[in-house]
């Protein structure tokens, strides 16, 4: 497979320019076929192996399986969540807060994340501080220092912000945190897929993931990494179905076994097609090569950067530095509002992205299966809308 020349495999890409991986991944055939395997073999056969949790029909452990290895963690350390928001509630839920105690967040952060801690803030009494997202990685961890202090209980931070792709010092403000007695979980959703990514080496405490945006996967679909050692640390809140190791209509308090793992917080009934089929848009991924991923996106990044040139009045807020610059560019026009660039980039060219930095600008994502001919269509669109 070639990257960049791969649109074949996304049958909307025919159509549309897609530059919102970011938001939402277009759908491959082969992820889509693997969302509805499941779905289909019931229509055609009954649910019994569904009945059964017959793993060999859902391929749920092998799933998850390949993406601990895919992310440097163990199978037992990861858990389905479906919601980014599940995941993050599991977490912020889940601590042992004290009346007092303090969270750190950025300035980019998004309300899947915010909403569920903001609550936590609310019925708590915790105290919330805002780092602001720098491209200067040294400013960052300087104001980050200043921050923290021994109530620091919580860091929820991105790994790479949504909204200017910036790519976080996040191995330096793990350490940094975790020195103070802190948890660190990482909202991961712009990063797995962007670039390599080993877990056990960065030390995080938890990392929250989402399929639908750079492993191509199924919307929805989310998963949790819980650090093996901190899995007591998160006390289980919402609970159901398939959580103890027994259940029985006679279960009394005692009987609250928690399955090993983090496996212990998917309850009910699942979305297990969505898992599944997640993992297959990391798989093709795993295919084209990670690195080559980062790489197509690096030297896409550089074209756009190197044609916004000829674009009067555009200015990049992403990161210039290609090394630490994502598959995310900002830019913004300077004779109109990131809101009227984006509707008609959309309406008039048929451009898939999003406005972003409070409206003030485009984000552009430029993922695997974009090409140097799309980019060459945004700038010749961006050039028309900065003269007209
Ligand atoms: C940074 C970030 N976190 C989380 C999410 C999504 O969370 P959820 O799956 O709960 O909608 C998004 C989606 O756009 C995101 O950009």
């Amino acid at each position: 497979m070639t990257i960049g020349r791969i649109r074949d495999d996304f049958p909307m890409l025919a159509h549309s320019t897609h530059f919102n991986c970011g938001g939402m991944a277009p759908l491959s055939k082969s992820v889509g076929a693997e969302l509805l395997r499941v779905p289909t073999a019931i229509i055609e056969e009954g649910p019994a192996r569904l009945l059964a949790h017959d793993d060999d029909f859902l391929g749920i452990e092998k799933a998850r399986a390949t993406l601990a290895r895919f992310i440097g963690a163990d199978a037992d350390e990861i858990a389905f969540t479906t919601q980014f928001s599940t995941a993050a509630n599991i977490v912020i839920e889940g601590l042992p807060w004290q009346p007092g105690d303090e969270v750190i967040v950025t300035d980019q952060e998004h309300p899947a994340l915010l909403i569920p801690l903001m609550n936590v803030v609310r019925r708590r009494g915790l105290k919330v501080s805002r780092l602001p997202v720098s491209h200067n990685a040294d400013k960052m961890l300087t104001n980050f220092r200043a921050l923290l202090t021994d109530r620091t209980k919580l860091v929820a931070v991105s790994h790479v912000t949504t909204d200017s792709g910036t790519r976080l010092p996040a191995e330096e403000m793990t350490r940094l945190a975790q020195a103070r007695g802190s948890y660190v979980l990482f909202d991961g959703a712009h990063s797995v897929g962007q670039f390599p990514l080993d877990v056990h080496a960065l030390g995080c405490d938890f990392y929250a993931m989402v399929g639908y945006k750079w492993l191509l996967g199924p919307y929805p679909s989310a998963a949790l990494y819980i650090r093996r050692d901190k899995l007591d640390d998160i006390d289980v809140t919402w609970c159901g179905s398939n959580m103890t190791q027994t259940g029985s209509v006679t279960m009394g308090v005692d009987d609250l076994n928690w399955i090993p793992g983090a496996r212990r917080f998917e309850y009910g009934g699942r979305t297990y097609s969505y898992d599944t089929a997640m993992v297959a848009g990391l798989s093709y991924v795993e295919r084209l090569g990670v690195e080559a991923v980062q790489a197509h996106s690096r030297h896409l990044t550089a074209y756009f950067h190197d044609g916004l040139k000829r674009v009067p009045g555009a200015r990049i807020h992403s990161p210039t530095d290609l090394q630490a610059a994502t598959g995310i560019a900002t830019v913004s026009l300077d004779n109109r509002d990131g809101v009227t660039v984006s509707a008609a980039l959309r309406e008039r060219w048929n451009m898939i992205q999003r406005a972003a930095l409070r409206g003030t600008s485009v984000r552009i994502s430029l993922a695997a299966f974009v090409e140097e001919s799309d980019v060459d269509l945004l700038l010749d669109s961006l050039a028309t809308l900065a003269t007209e």
